[in-house]
């Protein structure tokens, strides 16, 4: 698929994550990766466990990509981009997985006691980005994330 063939939001939406590309977190330790490639790693991680659930898929590529904008408010902006395309538990992890990362940061890759009431939505989101800092990672290339993008931003 040609990203051209996207519908309009789409396209937007690739534009935005384009201008995240070699954007790295300087307070990150473990920015050995660009956002970018933080993107294509936690994104390909739902495209192997769920490659039929493209909410899933475009939630976990696209989970960072307002970081450059907000640290603090990232998750909130990206949840509110895709509320509208995407199922409530995908809002929710979306909204808390900065959080959730703090605590796994904390924990030595685990959450606290508080947390074991979390959908799998936001298990998941959680794990796939707590462990997409690896530049040898299994990383798709973004090709293969626009049939779902487009089947998320088609209006
Ligand atoms: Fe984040
Ligand atoms: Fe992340």
């Amino acid at each position: 698929m040609n990203p051209a063939d996207l519908p309009e939001r789409a396209q937007y939406i690739l534009m935005m994550f384009g201008m995240d590309a070699d954007w790295r977190d300087p307070n990150e330790e473990r920015s050995h990766v660009s956002g970018l490639q933080h993107a294509l790693l936690c994104g390909t991680k739902a495209l192997r466990h769920y490659p039929e659930d493209s909410e899933m898929i475009v939630a976990a590529l696209l989970h960072d990509v307002a970081r450059p904008m907000s640290d603090i408010f990232h998750g909130e902006v990206i949840a509110y981009i895709l509320k509208d395309r995407v199922r409530p538990a995908i809002f929710e992890a979306l909204m808390i997985h900065g959080e959730l990362q703090d605590q796994m940061l904390k924990n030595g890759g685990k959450l606290g006691p508080g947390y074991h009431r979390l959908t799998a939505e936001a298990t998941c989101l959680a794990a796939w980005d707590y462990t997409s800092f690896d530049p040898e990672g299994d990383m798709a290339p973004i090709t293969e994330f626009l049939p779902h993008i487009a089947k998320v931003f088609s209006d």
